[in-house]
């Protein structure tokens, strides 16, 4: 059965959004926007509810959910305590693309957290999102929306056919405007770690005075084995079928050369800032954008793009990997299988 779909591009009232709500209340899923990506959200109380999410995504089990809340209250309902340095980050990014991990209340279910005492909790700032989980009334697990290992899904069209059946409401309200996936941390001992970058950096916390130490592996390679802070580091990620080389150098000549040398007699597909696009002369460009605000809300969607090509590589320009550039660099790196040339 094809799911219900509800066009949010186009002023529409948010009265729209209590049938969402209703059969998030009965267990189903709903597709729905925030700031960030597309999620698959369920009623995240309900163990049978976020079960149907793992089936639907195919995803590992052991990967935990964020829960998505629309008030302080219901953060109070789910966790054990929170920190000074939890308040203070709350206050500063909540509602926004900041995901916050804590000691997880019984009353939250094994299954969105995989097993682990510790539940990620974040608030939208995306008002769709945050009017579906008031109408729901209760908190919404959700995910990326995309099957488990491809690109997030950033507008709603890359993302329908893979989806499209196994949710019951799909709500489009068009491009997001973020592209990349939350920042999720964690407080240990009164220091920030960065389980995953996202549009929130180290440097905007470290501008309130609070340590931040960013976890080695969000650049490296994970090795079978080793222990994680956070499971989504073991899986693979954002993948398309077509094998992607990522080139990057501080040297920008020095990156469109390798580039140019690496496409030489292949069928290719440049992934290129604009302010490089012209200088190659390559048949399959793509442009990324040009600040790194354009390139994360274009990464996912141009990833799949790239990927209808059929083309025997894709090759993608990296970007310095600080501020917004680390969250789109761990991304890419993902995205390529760490097949990563910096020069
Ligand atoms: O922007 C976002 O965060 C999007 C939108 C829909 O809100 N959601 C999202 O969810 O990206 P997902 O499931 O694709 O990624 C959640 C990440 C995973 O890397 C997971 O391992 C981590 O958060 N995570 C969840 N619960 C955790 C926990 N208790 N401890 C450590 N990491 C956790
Ligand atoms: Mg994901």
């Amino acid at each position: 059965m094809k799911s219900k779909y509800i066009d949010f591009k186009q002023n529409k009232t948010y009265e729209e959004l209590k049938a969402p709500a209703e059969a998030i209340k009965e267990g189903k899923l709903v597709l729905f926007p925030t700031e960030t990506v597309y999620g698959i959200g369920a009623d995240a109380l309900n163990e049978t509810a976020v079960k149907k999410i793992y089936v639907a995504k195919g995803r590992a089990s052991d990967n935990p959910l964020i829960a998505h809340i629309s008030n302080i209250e219901m953060l109070e309902k789910l966790v054990e305590n929170v920190g000074k340095i939890e308040k203070k980050l709350i206050e500063k990014f909540w509602p926004g693309p900041l995901t916050i991990v804590f000691k997880k209340k019984k009353i939250v279910p094994d299954i969105i957290t995989g097993g682990l005492d510790t539940v990620a909790i974040r608030m939208p700032s995306n008002i769709i999102a945050r009017k579906l989980i008031q109408y729901s009334n209760c908190p919404i697990a959700a995910p990326s929306a995309n099957i488990s290992g491809k690109p997030s899904g950033t507008l709603v069209e890359d993302i329908i056919e893979e989806l499209d059946g196994k949710v019951e409401y799909i709500i489009d309200s068009g491009k997001v405007e973020i592209g990349v996936e939350s920042t999720v941390v964690r407080v240990v001992d009164n220091v920030v770690h960065i389980l995953r970058p996202g549009k929130i950096t180290k440097e905007d916390i470290e501008k309130m005075g609070i340590k931040v130490y960013i976890e080695k592996q969000i650049l490296g390679e994970y090795k079978e084995g080793e222990k994680v802070m956070s499971p989504g580091i073991k899986y693979k990620h954002y993948a398309p079928n077509t094998k992607c080389i990522l080139v990057y150098s501080k040297d920008n000549e020095k990156m469109v050369e390798e580039i140019k040398r690496l496409s030489k007699g292949r069928n290719v597909v440049l992934l290129s800032k604009n302010q490089n696009i012209e200088k190659y002369n390559i048949q399959n460009k793509l442009n990324m954008g040009e600040t790194l605000e354009e390139i994360s809300q274009n990464i996912f969607t141009l990833l799949r793009k790239a990927d209808k090509y059929n083309a025997d590589i894709i090759i993608i320009e990296g970007v310095e990997k600080e501020g917004l550039g680390l969250a789109i660099m761990n991304r890419l790196i993902r995205a390529c299988a760490h097949e990563f040339i910096e020069i």
